[in-house]
């Protein structure tokens, strides 16, 4: 009501005849909101209007506007939790519905691929992991990830108008500095997937001071980028919004579309790189990548190297 009322007063009666409940209970919702951080005036005979909005990621701020049917319908919000990722595992297991998104304002123990830590300092970011729960053979699950890296490029793009690059198989980055880490993992049995946790952290509005030694030449932050601050709510409710289109294109028509696009993006393909994998490096021309996601490189050989997991150097 009061999003919609765009900072004019809403009557403490309208809200109560809106709701069916009493005055009372009005009363104990707005302090509700207060407690949470939204500054609320009351003018006696006008009602309430918010002058002030937290700076949080809360419940309220994505829910308010959010323009999804399924994608953040249910959020999972904390102040400060280990990792979202496993929060988002133990309520997978629980039966939590598939579009449910853990958010917090921090992690301490925020996970990167390969068992890297991902740095998530408090109110700066977009640290979540959404619970999807597709029938697909669990061999595509990749799939979702560069989905997901279509979808974040999409949602930036939107919102912020600048156009990060994709690198394979889920950096996003922005003039080469990374921006946005995604972590894909799944619960499935061989044949079924019981659940897809992608876990998602966007650089915002951090400045270039709040980078440690480590990482500040190779990470960079929207705020950064841009030079203005970024609407974090905005943009992670523009994300879920991109997120299930392509989603519900993707189920409804394959991975096709999503391929298409994910290769419109990537900055490495069609380019000479070094794959480095577990087992070896392998140096060659970035073929492009397969219905699986699985990167192709062609060495001088002549040889083309299926690569499902591997650090890329451009
Ligand atoms: C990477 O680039 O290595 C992936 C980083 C993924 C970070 C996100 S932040 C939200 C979610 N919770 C985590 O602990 N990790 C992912």
């Amino acid at each position: 009501m009061f999003t919609n009322a765009d900072g004019d007063y809403v009557s403490g009666q309208k809200i109560s005849d809106l709701l069916g409940c009493s005055r009372t209970a009005v009363w104990k919702h707005i302090e509700e909101l207060r407690k949470e951080g939204y500054e609320l005036e009351a003018v006696r005979k006008k009602g309430y209007r918010i002058v002030g909005k937290p700076n949080k990621v809360s419940s309220n701020e994505l829910l308010l506007g959010l323009q999804t049917t399924k994608i953040g319908q249910y959020i999972h919000y904390e102040e400060s939790v280990h990792s979202t990722q496993k929060i988002a595992h133990r309520i997978a297991q629980e039966g939590a519905k598939e579009g449910t998104v853990v958010v917090a304002e921090e992690q301490t123990a925020g996970r990167g691929r390969l068992d890297r830590a991902w740095y998530s300092p408090k109110y700066t970011g977009a640290w979540m992991s959404i619970i999807l729960r597709p029938s697909i053979p669990p061999q595509q699950a990749p799939q979702l990830t560069l989905l997901s890296a279509v979808a974040v490029v999409q949602a930036i793009q939107e919102v912020t108008n600048l156009s990060p690059d994709i690198k394979w198989p889920n950096d996003v980055l922005l003039n080469g500095k990374k921006l946005v880490g995604i972590l894909t993992e799944m619960q499935a049995d061989f044949d079924r997937i019981h659940s897809v946790i992608i876990g998602i952290g966007i650089n915002v509005n951090q400045q270039e001071t709040d980078f440690n030694e480590q990482i500040k030449h190779i990470a960079t932050s929207l705020r950064i980028e841009k030079g203005e601050e970024i609407n974090r709510a905005a943009l992670m409710q523009a994300f879920f919004l991109k997120l299930e289109t392509l989603y519900e294109e993707y189920l409804k028509n394959g991975f096709g579309l999503i391929k298409v696009l994910w290769e419109t993006y990537a900055i490495s393909i069609g380019k000479r790189i070094i794959a480095r994998t577990m087992t070896a490096n392998i140096e060659g021309f970035a073929k492009g990548i397969t219905d699986e996601g699985v990167l192709l490189i062609e060495d001088d050989e002549g040889v083309i190297h299926r690569i499902h997991s591997a650090d890329i150097e451009l």
